[in-house]
């Protein structure tokens, strides 16, 4: 059966010492639930970060890399990079990397092969924007945003492959999905991933909510039965509000 993930994204925030203490604070805290706990933590930080929490049942993952393997692409990173810091699992196709760094569908999806041609588990990121939900297009956008990065792949892929639903305007805007259009989309996702590759590998793979939940709001979304986790942003930069999160199963 699939696993429950929460995921901490902390984007451009903490230097190196304050990610030390972030990570001290994590590891005073007590985790009741079975969720996996992961955090990304910004490049700088990763290989410190990984060597601190080694042995602790926190995972760190990265935010974002390249899709090339080397070469001249000055200010990326590889995978291959990230494996050397001891980093196994990447974010991909965050909306702010869609937004501001211009990431399209086509890029992610050579950045997804990458990823897996070197055993990397992805959490992959999608969602619509705001003008998409008032104009009833959400499921749409959703859709071809998954076709158009994941569908080239084999259904024996989806075993490395994590999703993520996070709605651009639930994005740091303290605004979340109702627990019901979380729920929705997300067997919108499941459904979207059964057509093609069948219900074994759809029911198979986690799907998490991303987009301003809270320790207030973490329990009724992830009571809803397509919703795995969560891939949480300020609420993660707190380490007590983050187990509150993890602890929400
Ligand atoms: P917030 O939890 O701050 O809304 O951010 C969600 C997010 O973008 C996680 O990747």
């Amino acid at each position: 059966m699939r696993g429950q993930i929460v995921a901490g994204n902390w984007k451009m925030n903490n230097d190196l010492s304050e990610t030390e203490s972030l990570i001290t604070s994590l590891k005073a805290q007590t985790k009741t639930s079975n969720a996996e706990v992961m955090v990304a933590p910004t490049a700088t930080n990763l290989y410190s970060a990984y060597n601190s929490l080694k042995g602790s049942g926190v995972e760190v993952i990265a935010q974002n890399m390249h899709f090339a393997a080397n070469g001249a692409y000055t200010g990326e990173v590889s995978a291959s990079m990230l494996k050397s810091v001891g980093v196994q699992t990447v974010i991909l196709g965050h909306s702010e990397r869609r937004e501001y760094f211009n990431e399209t569908d086509e890029m992610l999806a050579k950045k997804i092969d990458a990823a897996l041609e070197n055993d990397m588990r992805v959490i992959f990121c999608f969602g619509e924007e705001l003008a998409d939900r008032k104009s009833g297009n959400h499921e749409n956008v959703v859709e071809s945003q998954i076709k158009n990065a994941l569908f080239h792949l084999e259904a024996d892929a989806f075993k490395s492959i994590v999703l993520a639903y996070e709605p651009v305007w639930a994005i740091g805007t303290g605004e979340t999905a109702s627990p019901e259009q979380a729920q929705d989309m997300h067997a919108f996702i499941r459904k979207t991933l059964a057509d093609k590759y069948g219900a074994d590998v759809a029911d198979s793979v986690s799907i998490l909510y991303g987009g301003s939940v809270k320790p207030n709001n973490a329990v009724e979304i992830f009571s809803k039965p397509d919703v795995d986790g969560g891939l949480i942003g300020g609420a993660s930069l707190n380490a007590e509000d983050f187990f509150a999160i993890v602890n929400a199963f």
